[in-house]
């Protein structure tokens, strides 16, 4: 038997190190968990794309009182910007959470179904979306989705594909 390891480089580092660009899309995720409509639990999230073209789509959570169709604030900014822009890649997303009255102290990381969502758009396009997970204490980002979904199921794993 052999033994694979899987490394991930994530990139740590505050908001005071981030260059204006940068700064203005973790800006926009942490203005968009003010539209989040999250009664349910409270917790806000806000998400950022910059595209191809420099354009920023945001987008928040919005929840549901039958909760498992509740869309989390990746796939609303992801899946709108695909359905506006269906022929503009997507080069970044930010994300940001606030909670009992303040953004979140850790990265707001994303959950397995938008890792796969993120995965589908790196897939369409071509070409790598680095993801910024911001947080109160120290940013988070990986150059690529795949460091957060390592062996991640494609089309490639399809018949006939
Ligand atoms: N949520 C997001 O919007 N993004 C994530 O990546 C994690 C979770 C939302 C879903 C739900 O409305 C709330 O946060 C609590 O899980």
């Amino acid at each position: 038997m052999k033994v694979k390891n899987i490394t991930a480089k994530i990139q740590v580092y505050t908001i005071e190190e981030c260059d204006s660009l940068k700064k203005k899309l973790i800006e926009a995720a942490k203005e968009a968990t003010t539209r989040a409509y999250a009664p349910y639990s409270k917790f806000h999230v806000g998400a950022a794309l910059l595209l191809e073209n420099g354009e920023i789509v945001t987008g928040s959570n919005q929840e549901n009182a039958a909760y498992p169709t509740t869309l989390c604030a990746e796939r609303t900014a992801i899946f709108y910007a695909n359905s506006q822009y269906p022929d503009l890649a997507v080069k970044s997303i930010a994300i940001a959470a606030f909670a009992d009255g303040d953004f979140t102290e850790e990265s707001c990381a994303p959950c397995g179904s938008c890792r796969q969502v993120i995965s589908e758009v790196e897939n369409r396009f071509g070409k790598p979306v680095s993801v910024i997970m911001y947080g109160k204490k120290h940013i988070y980002e990986v150059s690529s989705i795949q460091d957060l979904l390592p062996l991640s199921f494609g089309k490639e794993n399809l018949p006939e594909n």
